[in-house]
């Protein structure tokens, strides 16, 4: 059967046009591809903390760290990176760190080698010790507190944020504090905490884990804490590690920088 010439010719321009069309998008896929290679790459030679000076390769992080993020940390830091004090899971959108102080450097590291995840590069130098026990420290020898002295030091920390607190009861905390429950070695003796080995800091009001009440206090004293982080060297591309700890960086610097 012969086609009119033209409906030929229209048939033959459309074919002609698709064909091309299919190149433009194969070509504008491949420049795409091999733009993000050159970003990943560049990355990846960045000083993590020079990242930022560098608009194009910043936004490119903070794009790439937001959905790998999504995809492998918002199971346990939320969505919305608020954590779960009911799970020991810290914010990662504030500026309150256990690790370090927020910086791209800070934050890579302990995405790579997790936080007590077996790794031996993982932050592992001190754990919370269950006071209430008879053995409170796994790593060396501590000795137990007594209920009255885990309630009264309980009170203390409480007070840091509640003032107003019984003087006397504040007093014998204190001085579990200071001396025979050793809180001061870890915490400092403002109570600080110490972000070289993750000691929170008890007086920001900021928890990780619980609600800040007196009891929950005296829970985390009585039984201790040592909340684990997944290390994710081998598990994610470092490219995509280094951008995740941008977005973090970024996130918790506030929106200006995201
Ligand atoms: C050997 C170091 C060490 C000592 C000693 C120690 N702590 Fe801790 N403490 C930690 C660490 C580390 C954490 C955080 C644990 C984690 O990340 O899971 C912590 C967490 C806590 C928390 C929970 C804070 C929060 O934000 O939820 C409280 C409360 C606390 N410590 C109070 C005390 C008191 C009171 C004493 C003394 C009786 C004490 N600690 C002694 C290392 C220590
Ligand atoms: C299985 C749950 C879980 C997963 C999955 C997880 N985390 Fe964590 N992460 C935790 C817990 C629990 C802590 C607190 C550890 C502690 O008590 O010291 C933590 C702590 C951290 C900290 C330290 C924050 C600080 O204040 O210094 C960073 C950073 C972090 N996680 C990043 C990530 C990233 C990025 C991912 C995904 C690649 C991830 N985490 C996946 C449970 C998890």
């Amino acid at each position: 059967m012969k086609r009119p010439p033209e409906a030929a010719r229209v048939a033959r321009a459309r074919i002609l046009a698709g064909a091309a069309l299919a190149v433009i998008a194969v070509a504008a896929g491949g420049l795409w591809y091999a733009h993000d290679d050159a970003l990943s790459a560049r990355l990846l030679m960045a000083v993590p903390d020079g990242i930022q000076n560098d608009p194009p390769l910043h936004a490119y992080a903070i794009r790439r760290g937001r959905a790998a993020f999504a995809a492998h940390c918002a199971s346990c830091h939320g969505a919305d990176l608020a954590g779960d004090p009911t799970r020991g899971i810290p914010d990662l959108a504030d500026r309150d760190w256990l690790y370090g102080s927020g910086r791209v450097g800070e934050i890579e590291r302990t995405i790579l080698y997790g936080i007590r995840s077996g790794h031996p590069k993982a932050w592992n130098l001190a754990i919370m010790p269950a006071f209430a026990t008879a053995n409170p420290n796994k790593f060396y020898k501590m000795e137990p507190l007594t209920p009255r002295e885990v309630a009264d030091v309980a009170l203390y920390v409480y007070g840091f944020s509640h003032p107003g607190q019984d003087a006397q009861a504040l007093a014998r905390g204190w001085a579990v504090f200071h001396k025979n429950g050793f809180c001061f070695d870890c915490h400092g003796g403002d109570g600080r905490g110490d972000p070289a080995i993750g000691a929170p800091d008890l007086t920001d009001g900021i928890w990780l884990t619980g609600n800040g009440s007196l009891a929950s206090i005296t829970d985390s004293i009585a039984h201790g804490l040592q909340g684990i982080c997944p290390e994710w060297i081998g598990r994610l591309p470092a490219a995509t590690i280094r951008s995740i700890a941008v977005y973090l960086n970024a996130v918790s610097a506030g929106p200006s920088h995201e």
